[in-house]
């Protein structure tokens, strides 16, 4: 169990079902925070929940939630404000990443892309920030990747310009926020062991393996303890930043 430095704190996590989005839950919880978790796979997302409310006690609520509807996001950021009196945390986490090259990518798929990744961070920071606002605390958090950065190696082309919008949608954000004592920086993981960087192929792993400092994959551990940084309360100097966590295979 870590410092209870959230003891008091809500968090919504997106994408919370499984890989990075689970494990920050688990950190979050782990420190004292409150949890309001969604994904669109209910078992896994009940599963996630029971696990955390076991390994730490944590207050945690399960909702299955396709975050590309925004009357739904509204609806549900509605009741964690009610059900647990605010929300000071937003992860942004939940995302998708089909491995097509652009002859095969379909506009429908370019569509759902740029929806989950990009177009469902809008909508829930959006509907926090009335709540984030009145109480002159926020942390937002939102998950880019490399590939928002450079492109990628594996990534789809609307994968890449999914996640460099969320750069600059985090950094345009920090602008208006601020001045309510709301921070928002982004995250960008390396290659982390998730059911995402499952589907790149070991060649593709042990490449970035061998690109690294530290000689290693990611686990879901290293951008949930980035993540909880972040969202803390001695996160408060740091905003409309993105952090690399990548064991150093690309420096900036
Ligand atoms: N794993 C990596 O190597 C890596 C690298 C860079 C960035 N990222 C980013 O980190 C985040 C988490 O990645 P991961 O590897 O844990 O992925 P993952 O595929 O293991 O988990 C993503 C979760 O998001 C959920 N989700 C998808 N669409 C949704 C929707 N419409 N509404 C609600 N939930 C939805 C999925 O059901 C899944 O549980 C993503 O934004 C991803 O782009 C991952």
């Amino acid at each position: 169990m870590g410092n209870q430095e959230l003891k008091g704190h809500t968090a919504i996590v997106t994408g919370a079902a499984q890989g990075i989005g689970k494990a920050i839950a688990l950190e979050l919880a782990s420190r004292g925070a409150g949890l309001a978790l969604v994904d669109i796979k209910a078992e896994a997302l009940n599963e996630t929940a029971d696990e955390i409310r076991k390994a730490t006690g944590a207050r945690v609520l399960p909702r299955v939630l396709d975050i590309t509807k925004q009357a739904e996001v509204e609806a549900f950021v509605a009741e964690v404000e009610k059900e647990f009196g605010g929300i000071q945390i937003l992860v942004n986490n939940a995302g998708i990443h089909p491995l097509h090259k652009i002859e095969d990518i379909s506009e429908e798929e370019w569509d759902l892309v740029m929806a989950v990744n990009l177009k469902a961070m809008f909508f829930l920071s959006k509907a926090v920030l009335p709540g984030m606002r009145k109480r002159k605390y926020g942390r937002i958090i939102n998950l880019s990747s490399e590939a928002g950065k450079h492109g990628g190696t594996v990534a789809a082309c609307s994968y890449a310009a999914s996640k460099g919008g969320v750069l600059a949608f985090t950094r345009n954000l920090a602008q208006q926020v601020g001045i309510d004592n709301i921070t928002a920086n982004n995250i960008c993981p390396g290659r982390i062991v998730t059911a995402m960087a499952n589907a790149a192929g070991a060649a593709e792993n042990q490449k970035f393996i061998d690109n690294s400092i530290l000689k290693r994959i990611g686990d879901p551990e290293d951008v949930a303890f980035a993540a909880a940084y972040l969202a803390s309360p001695r996160a408060r100097f740091i905003t409309g930043e993105s952090m690399m966590v990548n064991g150093g295979t690309m420096r900036d």
